[in-house]
């Protein structure tokens, strides 16, 4: 069997799990047997969630690029790593063959190198997807520096922010990306983000799009130049190579930025050995992986489920990868099936916001197009609906796909509650069962396990982990006790999920969805904090609260409350200035869907915001905002809800 470790059936599930539990020594060094470690480990595993410390596979050796590429040659020479797609479909597709892909890494890795990129630096990255960066990704890696890759849509504001906040030395860019009929000016934002920075040396620039940059002396240089350059010296008589460095199983790998409660976002980092296993562990488990399909993930490599789902955990099990520029519906609703035509696609991995946007359009775009080849299908992000669970069911799957659902988060790494395909047993809305080594456990406010169902036969509460599986974050960056303080200080000895969840009584659960201050808008993460800061450095606003809302296609939106006493003018006007604000500080994801102006925010006599009544009334539900009157001012509540929006 191409993977010894892959769960063949139900029973084996369950054989499995108990074993992970019993015996998480046992059980996690006998999967670890099945990757390439330069040195073994010591100890599989130690730990405590109270400082937290966590350590996996302590004491080993290995570099995760010689089990994400060099492990496969030459066996899979020939064979497809990366395929692909550009935005526009008129453009040629990019076929990246494992021994090619093992040329790009070690010449980019030479370029690093010689650019003065060294083990432990901090490297971000701010690109498209082109494949170019799953080569910087891994060019980091296999030098031992740490990529923190930055999606596309964040703003210069943002990008300073994780570059001061991660002493980043070294950027990584493009000219610009192509995303649907967009043309977005990457080097353009990066050298706003450089305005003022003293501490980056280099940039090096790939040119996508050739639309016009600057490129400033000493310090940026074009990708294309620095790689013909590393090519002389990676290659010689045909044969290419470039030594791995040797890092130790908890070195860390990379750093991920992502949204808290707190107006700051945190620096996720995750580090090489368990990050590996657990990215490969998952997706050969719940995908059920057959060497030769063609896996297609379509999130952006700037979030986890491209880190994970389209570079790590494909990569290190040697599968094909389709790697995809574009968006869903340009130029036209039916771009994923062209492409699951086109590429004969087996695993289509997905959000449930591209599912609700796609049903949108009707079954017309699917039409005349042969989707046969697909016979995985996968969701993430957030909590799908039924009615899309049912469309993709039925217009992609055709009945015959099974559907994972699949439950984790920037913090855990890969997934960790999910049906397995085709394996465990799918339920429409419900992530159902967890992987072998994740112990889930509900717990009421006061951190006690609830036992008891409520009247429809359900255990519900907040969703906390009790002990570590190898993928889990290790520290956040620069700021341990920030770490602790998130995740592991609300309930003692537990990893807190900040989801709420349900559990039935086959031991399946449903999330049912943040239960503190982050938003999940079109499955990017949002914190109400963070918005909250961004649409207050507007000159005339006094004071602002964000909440979220339900949103038919984003799943949920931003509404945002504002207390305005600027100049007066057309209001409408205002609001175009208030987003125009957030799209600077933040990035045009986190632009409010709807902006209420009101002349005060419900408080209380303490002066703490009442968010449960904003929530209601942005939700509609303005008959029952319970108990008003502890507030300063309750007045202000009807104000607000003649007001909405
Ligand atoms: C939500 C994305 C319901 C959840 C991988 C979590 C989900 C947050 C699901 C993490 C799912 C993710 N069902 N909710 N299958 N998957 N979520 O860090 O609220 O971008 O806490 O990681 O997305 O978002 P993040």
């Amino acid at each position: 069997m191409a993977y010894p470790y892959q769960i063949a059936s139900l029973l084996q599930y369950h054989e499995f799990y108990k074993k992970s539990v019993e015996d998480p020594e046992g059980f996690w060094g006998e999967v670890a047997e099945n990757f390439q470690w330069r040195r073994k480990w010591d100890s599989v595993i130690n730990w405590n969630f109270k400082e937290p410390k966590i350590e996996w596979f302590k004491g080993a050796k290995l570099n995760i690029t010689e089990n994400c590429i060099d492990r496969h040659l030459p066996a899979k020479a020939g064979e497809p790593a990366i395929i692909w797609e550009p935005n526009n479909p008129e453009e040629r597709t990019r076929v990246v063959t494992y021994a090619r892909l093992h040329k790009r890494v070690c010449q980019f890795a030479q370029v690093l190198k010689n650019n003065g990129v060294k083990k432990g630096d901090r490297v971000c990255i701010y690109m498209g997807m082109v494949p170019e960066l799953a080569y910087a990704v891994l060019g980091c890696a296999r030098i031992g520096a740490i990529h923190s890759v930055i999606f596309g849509g964040f703003s210069a504001q943002s990008i300073a922010d994780r570059l001061e906040d991660a002493q980043a030395t070294f950027i990584v860019t493009c000219d610009g990306a192509y995303r649907g009929n967009k043309d977005i000016p990457l080097k353009s934002v990066i050298d706003d983000a450089l305005i003022g920075n003293k501490i980056v040396k280099k940039v090096i620039v790939y040119t996508r799009t050739r639309t016009p940059v600057s490129m400033i002396k000493g310090r940026d240089v074009w990708w294309e130049d620095e790689m013909e350059y590393a090519e002389t010296q990676v290659e010689k008589e045909g044969v290419v190579s470039f030594p791995a460095e040797e890092m130790d199983a908890e070195d860390p790998l990379f750093i991920l930025y992502t949204s808290g409660s707190t107006g700051k976002p945190k620096g996720v980092v995750h580090t090489c050995g368990g990050y590996m296993v657990w990215t490969n562990y998952t997706f050969v488990n719940v995908f059920q992986y057959k060497p030769g399909d063609v896996h297609f993930c379509t999130a952006d490599i700037g979030w986890i489920t491209g880190h994970s789902y389209i570079v790590y955990g494909p990569l290190s099990a040697g599968a094909t990868s389709l790697m995809f520029e574009g968006i869903p519906t340009w130029p036209d609703a039916g771009r994923f099936w062209e492409i699951t035509e086109k590429h004969k696609v087996n695993i289509l991995y997905t959000a449930p916001t591209a599912i609700r946007s796609l049903m949108g359009f009707g079954e017309q775009p699917i039409q005349g197009k042969d989707i046969s080849s697909l016979n995985t299908l996968g969701t993430v992000g957030e909590p799908i609906n039924e009615e899309a669970w049912h469309w993709y069911d039925e217009h992609i799957g055709k009945k015959t796909c099974p559907i994972v659902d699949t439950w984790w988060q920037t913090e855990t790494g890969g997934i960790l509650i999910s049906n397995l395909a085709g394996v465990t047993l799918s339920k429409p809305g419900w992530a159902t069962l967890p992987l072998p080594g994740v112990q889930p456990v509900i717990v009421d406010e006061n951190g006690k396990e609830v036992t008891e169902k409520d009247e429809d036969g359900m255990i519900k509460g907040n969703l906390c982990i009790k002990a570590p599986w190898p993928g889990i974050l290790r520290t956040t960056y620069g700021d341990h006790e920030r770490c602790r303080l998130n995740y592991f200080a609300t309930y003692e000895n537990l990893y807190f999920t900040g989801d709420g969840c349900m559990k039935d009584e086959d031991g399946n659960y449903r999330i049912t969805g943040r239960v503190d201050d982050v938003l999940n808008v079109s499955g990017h993460r949002i914190g109400t904090a963070e918005v909250e800061n961004a649409i207050n450095m507007h000159t005339g606003v006094v004071e602002s609260a964000v909440v979220g809302y339900p949103h038919d296609i984003k799943g949920q939106g931003i509404y945002a409350y504002v207390i305005y006493n600027g100049r007066m003018q057309d209001m409408d006007q205002i609001r175009k200035d208030v987003n125009q604000t957030v799209s600077r500080i933040i990035g045009p994801i986190a632009k409010p869907d709807k902006i209420q102006f009101v002349s005060g925010l419900p408080k209380t006599r303490s002066g703490k915001i009442m968010r449960r009544i904003l929530r209601k009334i942005a939700e509609g539900e303005v008959s029952n905002l319970g108990d008003t009157s502890t507030l300063l001012d309750p007045a202000v509540v009807d104000e607000i809800k003649n007001g909405k929006i």
